[in-house]
């Protein structure tokens, strides 16, 4: 039986402990193995094989490490049809689960995965499944995943004045200038709407419309013949100026947007630039991932 002086070297002990569990500079892994504490970031992209898109994705990692000059920062992309394109090429990308197994391997102890995601859909609840796999795994001492985004109130403010500032400057009064979003079957879709909402309240004439949500094309066609709109610009509201940016958006087939309002009567001046060549939407990103890292 512990006398009096034992049980207070016991507590004493346990305090060091756990002082030195949340001290920051160690962190008590598997078997009782201390492992030094290495702090890593995983930017989560659906990925693009476009060339132009490499822009946004150099951006995004240009500014994520000036912002956290001490931190390494790691790349995956969510699409297996993008990575398997772009494997074929030679250039080969991680999924998230890859990627962090790898990170856990290396001997990183504190993550956060940062989705690049527009809205939290489909691929973004994917990635929650990910990083909830690997924290029951207890892979990391901690592992956080950063909001897409648009997730709070505060990001659709900035994003709105950040979708207001990236409108060229040749743009007249009168002008148009329509947005060109992913859109998806995922309840989170309703954030372009909203998002129309609070940008209208600042420009009447700025919509956002979806490839493949609500609303479509169609609805913002009505919304420009009701307002007598003559001439739009054509902006991409995707992270990069990929594939339907080129092609769905300001392509020449017939079924572009370009090729449908140019066939309604609206003279079209479509613009080829992610909302990631842009800082005051990298910006939002960032401040995602710093969040989490004051955390840790
Ligand atoms: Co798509």
């Amino acid at each position: 039986m512990c006398n009096g002086k034992m049980k207070k070297i016991v507590l004493f002990a346990c305090i060091l402990g756990l002082a030195l569990c949340y001290g920051g500079s160690v962190f008590a892994g598997h078997h009782g193995k201390e492992k030094p504490v290495k702090k890593g970031i995983l930017l989560v992209a659906f990925g693009s094989s476009e060339e132009s898109a490499q822009v946004s994705f150099k951006n995004i990692e240009k500014k994520t490490k000036a912002a956290f000059p001490e931190i390494p920062v790691k790349w995956a992309y969510t699409s297996h049809i993008i990575r398997h394109k772009l494997a074929r090429q030679g250039i080969h990308l991680d999924s998230a689960e890859v990627a962090l197994a790898k990170m856990a391997d290396e001997g990183f102890t504190h993550v956060v995965v940062q989705s690049l995601h527009t809205i939290g859909g489909a691929e973004y609840h994917d990635l929650i499944r990910v990083v909830a796999g690997f924290k029951t795994m207890g892979a990391f001492e901690s592992i956080i995943l950063g909001n897409p985004l648009l997730a709070t109130q505060e990001d659709m403010e900035r994003a709105v004045s950040a979708l207001l500032s990236t409108i060229p400057k040749e743009r007249k009064k009168g002008e148009a200038v329509v947005f060109m979003g992913h859109g998806t079957h995922h309840p989170a879709n309703a954030f372009y709407a909203a998002l129309m909402l609070q940008v209208q309240l600042k420009d009447p004439n700025v919509f956002i419309g979806t490839v493949e949500g609500y609303p479509a094309l169609e609805d913002i066609e009505a919304l420009l013949k009701a307002k007598k709109i003559k001439t739009t610009w054509l902006i991409p509201f995707m992270s990069v100026a990929g594939d339907h940016a080129k092609n769905d958006m300001a392509g020449d087939e017939e079924d572009s947007w370009k090729s449908i309002l140019t066939q309604a009567g609206f003279k079209c001046k479509p613009v080829l630039k992610g909302t990631a060549e842009y800082d005051a939407f990298v910006d939002i990103w960032v401040d995602h991932i710093r969040g989490p890292l004051g955390h840790f």
